[in-house]
């Protein structure tokens, strides 16, 4: 009779062999494309029915009770909800300066601390404010940055941040704190003297002085000051990491309601990348924000989820766990069962001018998938009475089309660059005109 061949393991390497087939077997594959035939046919949950399947007809139906639907879905289930907790906030003016760039700009910067009565962590949130030298406050964008205040300009009036970074030598950025070296790197990014000359404010911190942006189990930044007793971290519904930039974002204005130079209902809040999502958030959370600006946010931000197109559900919460709340795993590799995808999330915005921004070489954040969310969400706006996209297809390169929702795609990278800002700058104008 034929035996079957035995297989010898010797017996030391047995737990290894134990790990390895555990490790095989959870680990699933990893799916990732950029190929627009395999983007899986869907159906987008609907804006303008009630989950109960009631149709929404009119605005007062949109804002009592589909809007606050959508909002409590994409709180539970995908970026999670702020814990009650009572945080106090000083301010301290650190340093106010005139007559910069020419005469033509002033700078203030402004310590915010954050504190909780029984609790020893704390956090403090650099504010670098910049306003035209004018006599009338001014309408102005607000946005995170990535690597401190001191990136954005080679101004050398900026302190320059002590809190830790991400590792970046070429930025100057080495055992996680910023050099001198940095100063100025992102400037790019930041065309601060346009921005004064055409009449607006720019309001920035750091997002790592309201979280750090790495998965360190909840210790640092906000989180902790919200937490009850021998809590150790959110629960499964509660904030991110994305939440809680959304959040500082808010306290942030907040604070420009009490500064002179600075018109607080004409603030459009801005973010690129993994701040732009933030800043979709902080739109859909905090009203007072009179525009929103997404610059290439992608997956988890404007980008439909059930495209599955370039970054996936699964992706993003397998490389940043600390950025949603932990109930959105749950739709790993599951996006058609999402209870509801990202046009709504633009929709939230609704009537304010929401503006998308994407880059035909930045096909990890899906160009056409933010573009359909941006043009599903006009369904809302028409409900409300104002246009925002009537395009069905993605428009030619540079050519910015929609009215109070706009889109473009530029040529070029993930990045924000002038051309960027351009449109931004006209969009404020149009939709933030001087009262
Ligand atoms: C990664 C991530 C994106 C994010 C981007 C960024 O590429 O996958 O979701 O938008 O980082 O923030 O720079």
């Amino acid at each position: 009779m034929h035996q079957a061949p035995r297989l010898f393991i010797p017996k030391p390497c047995l737990p290894w062999l134990g790990l390895f087939l555990t490790l095989l077997i959870q680990a699933q594959p990893l799916v990732i494309h950029e190929d627009e035939s395999k983007v899986p046919s869907y159906k987008l949950p609907s804006l303008l029915n009630m989950e109960n399947g009631m149709p929404v007809q009119t605005e007062s139906a949109w804002v009592h009770f589909r809007r606050p639907e959508l909002l409590e879905m994409f709180t539970h289930q995908m970026y999670g909800a702020v814990p009650d907790g009572q945080v106090s906030v000083s301010a301290e003016l650190l340093s106010e300066e005139d007559g910069l760039m020419d005469g033509m700009a002033r700078r203030k910067q402004v310590l915010l601390r954050f504190a909780r009565e029984g609790s020893d962590s704390s956090a403090e949130v650099h504010l670098l404010i910049y306003t035209p030298m004018t006599e009338k406050a001014v309408p102005a964008f607000l946005g995170l940055n990535f690597y401190g205040n001191h990136t954005i300009t080679a101004d050398k009036g900026v302190r320059i941040s002590t809190a830790w970074m991400r590792d970046n030598p070429r930025q100057g950025v080495v055992n996680h704190r910023s050099t001198e070296a940095s100063r100025g790197v992102l400037s790019t990014r930041w065309p601060i003297e346009t921005i004064m000359k055409r009449g607006y404010g720019l309001v920035t911190a750091y997002y790592g002085d309201i979280d750090p942006d790495f998965d360190d189990g909840w210790k640092n930044g906000i989180h902790p000051l919200f937490y009850r007793q021998h809590q150790q971290a959110p629960e499964v519904h509660q904030w991110g990491s994305i939440a809680a930039w959304a959040w500082g974002l808010s306290r942030i204005l907040d604070h420009l309601e009490l500064e002179p130079w600075i018109d607080h209902h004409r603030i459009a809040v801005m973010g690129h990348s993994r701040l732009g999502k933030t800043a979709l958030w902080a739109g859909a959370t905090d009203p007072r924000f009179a525009m929103v600006i997404s610059n290439n946010s992608g997956c988890g931000g404007a980008a439909l989820s059930r495209r599955a197109y370039g970054e996936t559900v699964r992706q993003i919460n397998s490389s940043f766990p600390h950025w949603f709340c932990d109930a959105f795993t749950r739709f790993n590799d599951r996006e058609s069962s999402l209870p509801f995808d990202q046009h709504q999330l633009i929709a939230l915005m609704a009537p304010r001018p929401v503006y998308v921004a994407s880059a035909v070489e930045d096909q990890w954040a899906d160009p056409k998938g933010e573009f359909l969310s941006a043009k599903h969400a006009s369904e809302v706006y028409r409900l409300l009475g104002v246009r925002g996209i009537e395009l069905d297809q993605m428009p030619d390169l540079n050519h910015p089309v929609g009215s109070r929702v706009r889109f473009h795609i530029r040529s070029g990278k993930h990045d924000v660059t002038d051309y960027d800002w351009e449109q931004y700058l006209r969009f404020a104008d149009e939709m933030l005109p001087s009262q």
